[in-house]
């Protein structure tokens, strides 16, 4: 059997590169069918050109993007993936895998030894995600999301 190259534009896999301004307006349309409490189109201007600011391509459309950085932390590179999702219409097949697979792999070449990300507690399918790529439950934030929800702290080790 043969693999899809990662990063291949064929029918299997997404196409995964930087984001980029025209993107935007596609990205926060997936952010507000993602999310309750979406970010706003300038939290994402903000991320332009860092590193870790990711879209997939699907049939020539921004089908999910995520959003992750380093910062430093009590002299540390901790990674952080700040906001991930794809498209309704194109989840399950493999999109979110690969952003995230693509945004682990730009965090560890900025240095990052430890990657961490919140994930409401209530999101299985998130949680199941994060706990395949190797993501471990770390400590809860309760009312992380608006006093409502509490948030999981997930983290992952590098090397
Ligand atoms: C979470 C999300 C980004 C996953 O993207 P995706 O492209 O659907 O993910 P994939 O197709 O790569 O699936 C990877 C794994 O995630 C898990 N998963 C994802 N969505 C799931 C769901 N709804 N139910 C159960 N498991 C799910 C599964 O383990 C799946 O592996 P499998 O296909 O081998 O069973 C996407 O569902 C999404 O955008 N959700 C809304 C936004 C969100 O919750 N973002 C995360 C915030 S912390």
């Amino acid at each position: 059997m043969t693999l899809p190259a990662s990063g291949s534009n064929g029918t299997e896999g997404p196409s995964i590169r930087p984001a980029e301004r025209a993107d935007l307006l596609a990205v926060v349309r997936i952010e507000n069918a993602s999310f309750s409490q979406p970010w706003p189109y300038d939290a994402f201007e903000r991320f332009l050109g860092e590193p870790g600011f990711l879209v997939a391509i699907r049939d020539g459309r921004v089908a999910g993007y995520v959003v992750a950085d380093v910062t430093e932390n009590f002299g540390r590179d901790l990674g952080h993936v700040k906001d991930i999702a794809v498209h309704p219409a194109h989840r399950g097949s493999g999109i979110g895998s690969a952003l995230l697979s693509r945004s682990i792999g730009v965090l560890a070449a900025q240095g990052a030894d430890t990657v961490k990300l919140e994930v409401r507690e209530s999101n299985e399918g998130a949680k199941r995600l994060y706990r395949e790529f190797g993501f471990e439950p770390l400590r809860r934030v309760p009312g992380y999301y608006d006093n409502e929800e509490d948030a999981i702290v997930m983290l992952r080790k590098l090397d």
